[in-house]
C-alpha cells in the first residue's frame, strides 16, 4: 500500500495542507493536484528544465523534489510570480524579442532568467548562457532568450 504523508506548504502565497503519497514528486502534485499547469513535465530526470519552480527562494526541479520534501517551504510556481507580476518585464522582452514559439520551455525558461536577474548586477552575456544551460528549448536556438534576458538586465528593469 502507497505510503502517504500530511505535508503542509505554501503555494505561491496559499497554505496548502495535504496527505500525498510519499513517492509523489513535487512538480506533479503541482500539476496535478493543485491544477498549476504552468510548469511542465519533460524529460523526468532533471534534464530539461520545464518543471523549474523556486522552493524558499531558490529555483529546483520540480521533478527531482518529492512533494512531501516541501513540507514547510514556500514554493513559488510561475503563476504566483507572473499574478505578483515579478516576472512581467522579462515577459514582456519574451515577446518584444520573439524569444518564445511553442512556449514548452518558456515557463522554466523564465523561471531560470528570474533567478539570475535577482542574484545578479550585471552578468555578462556568456553567464546568462551558462545560466539558462540548464534549461532546454527546441524552438529558439536560444539568442533571442538570451537577448531578452540581457535586455532586462542591462535596463535595470528589476522585480523583486
Ligand atoms: S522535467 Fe524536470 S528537468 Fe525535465
Ligand atoms: S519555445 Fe518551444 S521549446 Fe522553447
Amino acid at each position: 500500500m502507497e505510503q502517504s504523508i500530511e505535508t503542509t506548504l505554501v503555494v505561491n502565497g496559499a497554505t496548502v495542507t495535504r496527505r500525498i503519497q510519499a513517492r509523489q514528486h513535487l512538480i506533479d502534485f503541482l500539476r496535478e493536484e493543485l491544477g498549476l499547469t504552468g510548469s511542465h513535465v519533460g524529460c523526468e530526470h532533471g534534464v530539461c528544465g520545464a518543471c523549474t519552480v523556486r522552493v524558499d527562494g531558490r529555483i529546483v526541479r520540480g521533478c527531482l523534489m518529492l512533494a512531501v520534501q516541501a513540507n514547510g517551504c514556500r514554493v513559488d510556481t510561475i503563476e504566483g510570480l507572473s499574478d505578483s507580476k515579478e516576472l512581467e518585464k522579462l515577459q514582456q522582452a519574451f515577446h518584444q524579442k520573439n524569444a518564445l514559439q511553442c512556449g514548452f520551455c518558456t515557463p522554466g525558461m523564465l523561471m531560470a532568467a528570474q533567478d539570475l536577474v535577482r542574484s545578479k548586477d550585471k552578468p555578462t552575456r556568456e553567464e546568462i548562457r551558462a545560466h539558462i544551460s540548464g534549461n532546454y528549448c527546441r524552438c529558439t536556438g536560444y539568442q533571442a532568450i538570451v537577448d531578452a534576458i540581457e535586455e532586462v538586465i542591462q535596463t535595470g528593469a528589476i522585480h523583486g
